[in-house]
């Protein structure tokens, strides 16, 4: 885990106007900043980013957080990743407590896999540049393929050479331990005997998206019918194939500026592209995208376009799971490249302006795409006819978003052209497809609500239906307010030997703070807040804000109110002075406590009323009364109190 102190280290430079401006333009707009937001489609900016209390919300989607919510959000990061970003942004040490044992041991065996592979990368690069088997076997094959040295250099190509273990040789003279060696596929141990894996192959190093090489795909050079011709890195603790893509290193920039992802085959396309100057290009491997891969490229652009030989078994495997790419609203087109070429030789032949005027102009829609193929498969055949209508209806209806309603009328208008078929018949099939799919997840979702209710009990089911009855409840606005007074007015002084925290804490140790409010993650701050304060510590809202308890976290942020700053033109156009809130705070504090004190009160009477309507006993019923009274007593001392407060 990453220490107390490192943290309280990168939360102090933290600066969300930085952090957000880094991916999305803001513009200041009085005390506040406002953007496009990045969570929803927007045409007008309704994403605000307050400086001042170190938060962002959006007013169209209602999304909000703080820095490290906005990078778990945008950069799908998890809360210790995106402390990780902000420590190598602000160039803070990370220094690490304790963790778990597994925790440790893996991190521990990532850290020396990167290693080595930044070691391999280097000694194969040396290898192809400097050697002189690496010069007359690998780099002039690489050039004779059009690859000049500045490419090779940026994606840092190498060769490992012949000889049986020139690599494994050096590794181990430079003390790198065998077994780490072998995990990252680089070196075989057969017999005893450690030796190079990748011999005589051109090496194309894999990096991460901040450029550490994660593995290796390494290419043959000389024709050899029962070796593979490429082999690939192992899964390992950083080689997670699922997840990468080739060249989304270098081509994450680019993809941005497009607006676009072009999506090859090989590695050498990345390259060869690259090379030409078009550089919003990654690779797949020539398998199917994974539903992490689409949302490496989304994070980028919402616009996929894949291009692939016209030869039919790549693109099979690059139609499969596309269907997820409508759900992720990824917007997909197809290229396909004429025969007997790839993107690679294509851009060699053609030059690169040529090359893009060709994708421009070859853009097919990928579901218009699949119904043609699959309409072709068919030909007259017209149970085959009637499976194409079927899948083509269930592809629609995975485009589900409601701000692709349009999109999908457009596909279900011009499908039933293609297959001459009535528009209203398709728009039913793709209905009961939509139907069944949310079926399946209410049939899902109960599922998951009776095991979580067989598990925790039927009490504590309940206990929860009371929490929503709690949230339905306009009172926690009150409960909010008073937690809020808390978090912002805590440190001020109440009275010389007082502050308003103890007030506080005083007041509700009087009153029972279970009475006077009802929300359990309210008080879960409250307790929070004076642990902190009885240790001695200063909590302050930014303590919250980041504490690593997201739920709690989520909730301060909820809490704090955005637009109580008095806009600068009012201020201008009024004359005198306006009391803000922080000036007003003794009285915001009194009257908030005050509030949620009358209304106990009020409830203590309602119960009262109702067991005086079913008391019998003389002695009783005069009991109750007399509480009666003296709650309605409190009750207009509070009322009075609360008024002199806030028509003074
Ligand atoms: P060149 O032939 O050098 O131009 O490479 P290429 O990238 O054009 O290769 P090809 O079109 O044959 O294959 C496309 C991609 O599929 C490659 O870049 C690899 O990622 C993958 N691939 C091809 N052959 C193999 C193989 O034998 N094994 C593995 N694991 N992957 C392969
Ligand atoms: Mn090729």
């Amino acid at each position: 885990m990453i220490s107390q102190d490192s943290i309280q280290q990168i939360l102090s430079r933290i600066d969300i106007v930085e952090i957000v401006g880094s991916f999305i333009k803001l513009k200041k707009r009085g005390a506040n900043y406002l953007g496009l937001c990045p969570f929803h489609n927007e045409k007008t900016p309704s994403f605000t980013v307050s400086p001042a209390k170190e938060i962002y919300k959006c007013f169209g989607c209602g999304r909000s957080g703080n820095s490290i919510g906005f990078l778990m959000e945008a950069e799908k990061y998890s809360y210790v990743e995106a402390l990780r970003w902000l420590a190598a942004k602000y160039n803070v040490e990370i220094e690490e407590t304790e963790t778990s044992p597994e925790y440790k041991q893996q991190q521990q065996v990532a850290d020396s896999l990167y290693i080595i592979n930044h070691f391999a990368q280097k000694f194969f690069s040396e290898a192809l540049m400097h050697s002189d088997e690496g010069q007359d076997i690998a780099l002039s094959y690489l050039k004779q393929r059009g690859f000049r040295e500045e490419i090779i250099n940026k994606f840092q190509l190498g060769y490992n050479p012949e000889g049986r273990d020139g690599f494994t040789k050096a590794a181990l003279a430079a003390k790198y331990n065998l077994d780490y060696l072998q995990k990252t596929g680089l070196v075989t141990v057969r017999d005893g005997n450690a030796f190079d894996n990748y011999r005589g192959r051109i090496i194309f190093p894999i990096h991460n998206q901040s450029g550490k090489v994660l593995g290796f795909g390494a290419r043959i050079i000389k024709k050899n019918d029962k070796a593979p011709k490429y082999i690939n890195s192992p899964e390992n603790e950083i080689y997670v194939k699922s997840k990468l893509l080739y060249g989304s290193y270098f081509a994450r920039q680019a993809i941005d500026k497009a607006d676009e992802c072009l999506l090859v085959e090989g590695y050498t396309d990345v390259v060869s592209l690259h090379q030409s100057g078009i550089e919003n290009v990654v690779a797949s491997g020539g398998t199917s995208l994974t539903p992490d891969q689409l949302r490496l490229i989304k994070k980028y652009t919402s616009n996929l376009t894949i291009v692939y030989d016209g030869d039919n078994a790549g693109i099979k495997a690059a139609l499969r799971g596309l269907d997820l790419a409508l759900e992720e609203s990824l917007n997909v087109k197809l290229v396909l490249i004429p025969d007997g070429e790839d993107p690679d030789s294509y851009v060699n032949k053609l030059g690169a302006v040529a090359f893009r005027k060709f994708v421009d102009d070859n853009k097919k829609d990928f579901i218009l795409f699949q119904l043609d193929i699959a309409l072709r498969d068919a030909g007259n055949d017209s149970t085959k006819k009637s499976i194409v209508v079927n899948q083509i209806a269930e592809t629609i209806s995975k485009i589900n978003k409601t701000e692709d309603f349009t999109r999908q009328q457009d596909y279900i208008k011009q499908c039933s052209e293609i297959l001459k078929i009535e528009e209203g018949g398709l728009h039913a099939l793709v209905n009961k497809f939509i139907r069944e799919k949310i079926g399946k997840e209410e049939n899902r979702v109960s599922r998951d609500q009776r095991f979580a209710e067989e598990s925790i009990g039927t009490e504590q089911a309940n206990a929860m239906d009371d929490d929503i009855a709690v949230l339905l409840n306009k009172d926690e606005i009150h409960e909010q307010a008073m937690i809020r007074s808390l978090l912002e007015f805590g440190l001020k002084d109440w009275s010389p030997d007082q502050k308003v925290a103890e007030y506080i804490f005083k007041e509700i140790e009087e009153n029972q703070l279970e009475e006077l409010i009802d929300n359990k993650e309210l008080v879960r701050i409250l307790r929070t807040y004076k642990t902190w304060f009885d240790e001695g510590l200063e909590p302050v809202a930014k303590n919250f804000l980041y504490h690593e308890d997201l739920q709690m976290s989520a909730l301060v942020v909820s809490i704090m109110d955005f637009n109580y700053e008095i806009s600068p033109n009012w201020k201008e156009h009024f004359e005198g002075h306006i009391a803000t809130r922080d000036e007003l705070f003794a009285e915001e504090v009194f009257s908030t406590l005050n509030y949620l004190k009358l209304r106990k009160i009020k409830r203590l009477m309602d119960e009262n009323q109702h067991d005086l309507e079913k008391a019998t006993l003389t002695e009783e019923q005069l009991m109750l009364v007399q509480t009666h009274q003296h709650l309605k007593q409190m009750e207009i001392e509070l009322t009075k109190q609360l008024g002199t407060v806030i028509f003074r």
